[in-house]
């Protein structure tokens, strides 16, 4: 199983954060965004992953990630010249998932919650037996995403992007799992009247061909998404309130590493040094100790 962290676009709704600066390296409370979904893959038990981003801002998730050694997985790098649609990561990226299941994460989501981890090892255990997986969120404003209608038994009925009168209240989040069809099926979309290859459409192939299932996250997980200057403050502000409270962090990917087994203390300790004196150093420090088993 394969990952592919989505971290393109313009941001333009983080102007002028993100005139100089690539939305998805933007500080969540404590550590740059794009830690939350890759530790979000790496919980499904992902260790090799694709990070696509615009030629700008490549060189610095270079700089940030490097080949993910540091966090026991393998990353790779490659360029979205243009802005051409989520569901072009699949056509950037055919070569290298080679005919294999690969999940998707979009670089600005956050979830967080109790349980989640077993659903993300459900979805990826599906993807390798030939079947996707949407995964959904109760939203007060569904317009604003792609919506998808559950019957009683959380099979879908149907999907629409940004609907102007949303069938439900379900929000489809920026996480999805597919089988080996994907770089076929993704090859074959058609882009929509924006001009995009929307993954809306590509959900959709899998829809009709009954091979589209959903995970519906619970009322006590998060799915922040911090696209907007008070998006982000909100989202930095839920993991500082969790992290202080319990004194564990969220969205840590040494941590994440470490009890997946991607990793071991040594290694725990080597990052711990390189981040010297910081909050974040200190925990990976506790951690190598077996003070937080
Ligand atoms: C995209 C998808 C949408 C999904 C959302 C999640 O929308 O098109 O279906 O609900 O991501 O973040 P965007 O935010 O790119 O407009």
């Amino acid at each position: 199983m394969k990952g592919i962290l989505l971290a393109g676009g313009s941001g333009t709704r983080l102007h002028p954060m993100t005139l100089a600066a690539s939305k998805q390296l933007l500080p969540v409370y404590d550590k740059p965004m794009v830690y939350y979904p890759l530790g979000t893959l790496m919980l499904a038990g992902i260790r090799d992953i694709l990070l696509i981003s615009t030629p700008a801002d490549l060189p610095s998730f270079r700089r940030l990630l490097g080949d993910g050694s540091q966090f026991g997985v393998s990353i790779t790098y490659a360029e979205q010249a243009k802005p051409e649609g989520i569901a072009q990561a699949f056509h950037i990226g055919a070569d290298w998932i080679g005919g294999e299941p690969c999940a998707l994460a979009l670089g600005d989501n956050i979830i967080y919650g109790d349980g989640i981890t077993t659903q993300l090892q459900a979805a990826s255990s599906r993807a390798e037996a030939g079947e996707s997986t949407i995964f959904g969120y109760r939203v007060a404003d569904p317009e604003r995403y792609g919506v998808a209608e559950f019957d009683s038994n959380g099979r879908v009925l149907s999907i629409e992007e940004k609907p102007s009168t949303p069938k439900s209240d379900w929000a489809v989040i920026g996480l999805y799992f597919y089988d080996a069809r994907v770089t076929q099926i993704a090859r074959d979309l058609a882009p929509s009247a924006r001009g995009e290859l929307e993954i809306t459409d590509l959900n959709k192939v899998y829809l009709g061909l009954d091979a589209l299932r959903a995970e519906q996250l619970g009322r006590g997980c998060a799915w922040l998404d911090a696209g907007t200057p008070g998006s982000l403050l909100q989202a930095a502000l839920f993991v500082q309130t969790v992290q202080e409270r319990q004194g564990l962090q969220v969205g840590c990917p040494e941590e994440i590493a470490f009890r997946m087994g991607f990793t071991d203390a040594a290694a725990l300790a080597q990052q711990a040094a390189a981040l010297g004196k910081t909050a974040y150093g200190a925990y990976l420090r506790d951690l190598a100790g077996g003070k937080l088993a």
